[in-house]
């Protein structure tokens, strides 16, 4: 969890890897939908164009969907889910019943003008989802992802004033979800500020502990 631009798909791409955890990420499931043209990524665009939520409906539909693909041991790591009260009390269900539960929960913590400056330096991979920095965290060759060559594109939400908009909402529906996993001991927050290999040791560090401690 964390606000637009904190680096959870930053940090996420890391974790996947070493972990070996399924990425489930709504904000890059919906925007292949988008890609698509289906019916459900047009439905989608408007709101995410303008920095607002996508309906609870619709995101839970996704992640369910998403965690029937994988197999009973396979684990996942949410990226940008749950980011309303509703979605959360609705995963502690969606995972009930398939007889799974989370094992961390990483709250990354950033100001807001740190990350408008950052988004409006991002440039994105379409194809791998890879995201650059043009500052901090620029591609090999200028333009290019560094993995697959494709052109580095600049996403739609990051207008500075839809920027403004997904920060007001985080603000408003997701910030209060760190009170709701307060409790359940699961939860880590992380200093968004660093450089970016910094928070990577310290997240592998405290996931290691947790994971020994899981055994
Ligand atoms: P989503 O795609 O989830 O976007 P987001 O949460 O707004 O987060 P971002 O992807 O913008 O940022 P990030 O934290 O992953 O940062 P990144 O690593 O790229 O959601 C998009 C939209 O989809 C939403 O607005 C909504 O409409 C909809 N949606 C998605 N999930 C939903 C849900 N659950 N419910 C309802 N609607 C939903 O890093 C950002 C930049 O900073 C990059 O350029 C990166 O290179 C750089 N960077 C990263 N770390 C550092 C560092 N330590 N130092 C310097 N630069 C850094």
């Amino acid at each position: 969890m964390g606000p637009p631009g904190a680096g959870k798909g930053t940090q996420g791409a890391y974790l996947q890897e070493r972990y070996e955890l399924h990425p489930l990420s709504p904000g890059d499931l919906l925007r292949a939908e988008v890609a698509r043209g289906s019916a459900l990524g047009k439905e989608a665009q408007g709101y995410m164009n303008s920095g607002k939520l996508v309906p609870d409906d619709v995101i839970l539909k996704l992640v369910a969907n998403e965690l029937d693909t994988l197999g009973e041991d396979r684990g996942f790591l949410l990226d940008g889910f749950p980011r309303t009260l509703a979605q959360a009390k609705a995963l502690d269900g969606l995972l009930l019943v398939r007889n799974r539960a989370l094992r961390a929960i990483v709250l990354m913590q950033l100001d807001d003008e740190v990350i408008l400056q950052r988004l409006s330096q991002r440039l994105v991979c379409p194809k791998c989802k890879l995201s650059y920095n043009v500052v901090d965290n620029p591609p090999q060759v200028e333009g290019r992802c560094d993995q697959d060559q494709s052109e580095l594109i600049q996403r739609q939400d990051d207008q500075p004033e839809v920027i403004r908009k997904r920060l007001e909402v985080y603000h408003e529906s997701t910030a209060p979800l760190a009170e709701y996993y307060e409790s359940s001991g699961l939860l880590d927050k992380i200093n968004a500020d660093q450089p970016i290999q910094a928070i990577k040791e310290q997240l592998q560090k405290r996931l290691d502990e947790r994971l020994k401690k899981d055994g």
